[in-house]
């Protein structure tokens, strides 16, 4: 054998008794069978075998089961971003001529991706209020298949009446699914949140997470996840993952695996770290409202208290207890110009301006909502908007950051 094929058919196999806390990085395209039958019948599609890199490696298997671990689910795909996901679902699950709803606060992408590639297909969408189950039930078409739901909406930070608007989803028999990543499987359980079971599930069908957020944590892979409990829609999901080609790298899913397992602590970190910011905020006049679900006077703080933090009301302005993220919002006194606001943003220095969240740095982002919401109630587009995403800084340095940068507007 000349030197160039030994190399790459060298014979030497490492002992296979290796153990170690981290999962081992595998990447592939082509994937060897031993024989012609084991290439006949391998399946990938429950996990038992690999066939092409593609479908599935030990280190992707690995993480789609860390993944229905942390949300409760039975089964997973996964796509190279959480918007990738939403998209997944919508392609998987629906066909010409379905109608899906999606909450007028969704993930702005979601909404675009139906006012685009879905409605070329012949999806149609409606939007509705979260905040007011009545204006679901009302807007439900007779071509409706497929409910979105999001807890709290993006941005403004509503926190919707979960069990209420998926009963009326129940009851009429229509799919559920959950853009989960605020509550990354830490915050509630959308597998099993309805005290009681009706249509013989008590939660969610099916649950989208932006990887990219908590799971990851640190601002540097772009992931998402597909989870269920239900087989028939596994089987859906995970054929047109196959078909449309969607992978992910076994680097990014390596870098997952390894931050996975401190989520709850960068969580609940990033979570009291955020309360002290908002609580901080609630104080400064120039803020007309701080929007955060434990805060009381945030909307939807009650539904908030009963999915998040064990239907205990608030002692305070900031509740402590529960589990509630790491993004505020904050609206300023319509009496502050845009040029303002945009001059504070400016002058933050440990906030980056950016988008996403759940990384170790904080960021902020200036929204124009009247551009964004139908359904808003009119105080909450007069003045300038700001979303904080509270990374792993102090809080009194993130405080002493804002303070200087308000300084600079006073
Ligand atoms: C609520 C929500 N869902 C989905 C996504 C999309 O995730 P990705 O950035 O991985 O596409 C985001 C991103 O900001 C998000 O905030």
């Amino acid at each position: 054998m000349k030197p160039d094929t030994a190399l790459i058919h060298h014979d030497y196999l490492p002992p296979g008794d290796f153990t170690s806390p981290q999962i081992a990085i595998h990447k592939a395209s082509s994937v060897f069978f031993p024989d012609v039958q084991a290439m006949r019948e391998r399946n990938w599609l429950d996990k038992t075998g690999y066939t092409y890199g593609l479908h599935g490696t030990p280190t992707t298997f690995t993480l789609e089961e860390r993944i229905c671990q942390l949300e409760g689910a039975r089964h997973c795909v996964l796509l190279p971003s959480g918007l990738a996901a939403l998209a997944q679902v919508n392609l998987a699950l629906l066909k010409t001529g379905d109608g899906i709803m999606i909450p007028d606060n969704a993930y702005g992408p979601l909404k675009a991706l139906a006012e685009g590639e879905l409605q070329q297909l012949g999806i149609s969408h409606q939007y509705y209020d979260p905040m007011n189950p009545q204006s679901l039930a009302d807007r439900i078409q007779p071509n409706t298949c497929l409910v979105w739901l999001e807890a709290p909406g993006s941005v403004t930070l509503e926190f919707p009446d979960l069990p209420a608007l998926l009963q009326i989803c129940q009851s009429r028999l229509l799919l559920t699914a959950l853009d989960n990543t605020w509550g990354a499987g830490v915050a509630f359980r959308p597998f099993e949140f309805l005290p009681h079971s009706a249509g013989g599930s008590r939660g969610v069908d099916v649950c989208v997470h932006a990887l990219t957020k908590y799971p990851s944590g640190g601002g540097d892979v772009l992931m998402g996840s597909v989870t269920t409990c239900r087989d028939d829609l596994a089987r859906s999901l995970k054929l047109s993952h196959m078909r449309l080609g969607f992978g992910i790298a076994g680097n990014d899913a390596e870098m997952v695996l390894r931050s996975l397992s401190s989520i709850s602590l960068r969580y609940k970190t990033q979570d009291e770290t955020c309360r002290t910011v908002a609580a901080w905020c609630l104080q400064q006049a120039v803020f007309a409202q701080v929007l955060h679900p434990a805060v009381t006077s945030s909307p939807g703080h009650a539904h908030w208290c009963e999915l998040c933090a064990g239907g205990v009301a608030a002692g305070s302005v900031v509740h402590s207890g529960g589990a509630a993220a790491g993004l505020l919002s904050l609206r300023f006194d319509p009496a502050l110009s845009q040029g303002q606001i945009d001059s504070f943003c400016n002058a933050l220095k440990l906030f980056k301006l950016g988008f996403s969240w759940a990384g170790p740095i904080s960021l902020a982002v200036p929204y124009e909502l009247k551009k964004m919401r139908q359904y808003a109630p009119p105080q909450l587009l007069q003045g300038g908007f700001v979303r904080l995403a509270i990374g792993l800084e102090s809080a009194d340095d993130l405080i002493a950051d804002l303070a200087q940068a308000l300084s600079v507007i006073d």
